[in-house]
């Protein structure tokens, strides 16, 4: 099967009750570790590229692993492009063989995000095959890439503009802000986090069967918190977004769900670990091999325990 966009996985998350994992690739051994999981639960899986996964491994690197991971699993596997942020990105990426791309738009004026992802739908739409657009509404909190939202600016999703916004852009896909944010600090501990479910339920009366996103879903897992400062690191004390609340979303219009903090982590837990343990290793197969199998265990558990994806390939 080849690459397929995320037109026909949303419709069947949305009517199965589930939502299709969205991790982040940044090299070789994370395509890697995130497709085996897939494989292992029969699950269909967006890989999404950010404008630095993109500088930093550069764009056919990415597009030809993914595409060896596509041949080596015959997966529905998506390949997306995470917040692009200008018209000139999305279609870079479209033109390059992505089948799916975001155009974040949140940082401009209501008017300037309808402009500017209608604009991208138009080429994107027109494109031979169809490319999907997932657009973004409200602003999280948290540090993405270039994005930089502080808790006072970040601001939830109005529900009273989702229709007007869909209409008029023609987006295949919508990410809101209903309490998650990225990165790896997104409660201190013993804050409360909550999910503006109220918000969500408004958004899907609005626009029913419409695949909605949710991005900084990490959960923050602490066992690989406790691994990481165990080995010489430094994450300071943090919680993310508990997995039953993520269930929770899946279970209603929320189609898509991003997650790249967690992976981060259990990469780096495993080969801090794998250094303290064998100070001897200096062959990079040795401690990125614990790395991927690490990964690998952790999409898993997302897809099967958080996703409810496993077996919906
Ligand atoms: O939301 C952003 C993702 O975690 C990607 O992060 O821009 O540092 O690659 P990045
Ligand atoms: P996390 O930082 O919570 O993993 O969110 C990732 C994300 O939203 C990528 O777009
Ligand atoms: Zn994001």
């Amino acid at each position: 099967m080849p690459l397929v966009n995320t037109k026909e996985m949303f419709k069947k998350a949305y009517e199965g009750g589930y939502a299709v994992g969205a991790f982040n690739v940044n090299n070789m051994e994370i395509v890697q570790a995130i497709t085996e999981a897939a494989k292992l639960e029969n699950s269909p899986v967006v890989l999404q590229v950010s404008a630095g996964a993109r500088k930093y491994a550069k764009h056919n690197y990415l597009v030809k692993l993914v595409e060896a991971a596509v041949e080596d699993t015959d997966l529905p596997i998506a390949l997306h492009l995470d917040h692009g942020d200008s018209f000139e990105i999305c279609k870079a990426c479209i033109d390059g063989g992505f089948t799916s791309v975001m155009i974040d738009g949140s940082k401009y004026s209501y008017e300037e995000n309808v402009e500017l992802t209608r604009r991208v739908c138009e080429y994107a739409h027109n494109h031979v095959p169809y490319v999907t657009v997932e657009g973004e509404l409200g602003k999280l909190a948290g540090i993405e890439d270039d994005v930089n939202v502080s808790d006072e600016d970040a601001q939830f999703t109005d529900p009273d503009q989702v229709y007007d916004f869909v209409t008029r852009t023609g987006v295949d896909s919508l990410a809101i802000a209903i309490g998650t944010s990225h990165g790896a600090y997104k409660f201190k501990p013993g804050q409360k986090p909550r999910l503006r479910f109220d918000i969500l339920d408004k958004v899907s009366e609005k626009l029913p069967g419409f695949p909605i996103v949710l991005h900084g879903a990490s959960s923050v897992m602490q066992e690989y918190v406790k691994i990481v400062n165990e080995h010489g690191g430094k994450m300071p004390d943090a919680i993310g977004i508990p997995e039953e609340m993520l269930r929770e979303a899946a279970k209603k219009a929320v189609c898509k769900i991003n997650i790249d903090s967690d992976l981060r982590l259990a990469m780096t837990a495993s080969i801090r670990q794998h250094f303290d343990e064998h100070p001897d290793h200096f062959d990079p197969r040795q401690y990125l091999t614990d790395a991927r199998n690490n990964l690998r265990n952790v999409v898993q558990h997302k897809i099967k325990e958080v996703l409810g994806s496993s077996n919906k390939a």
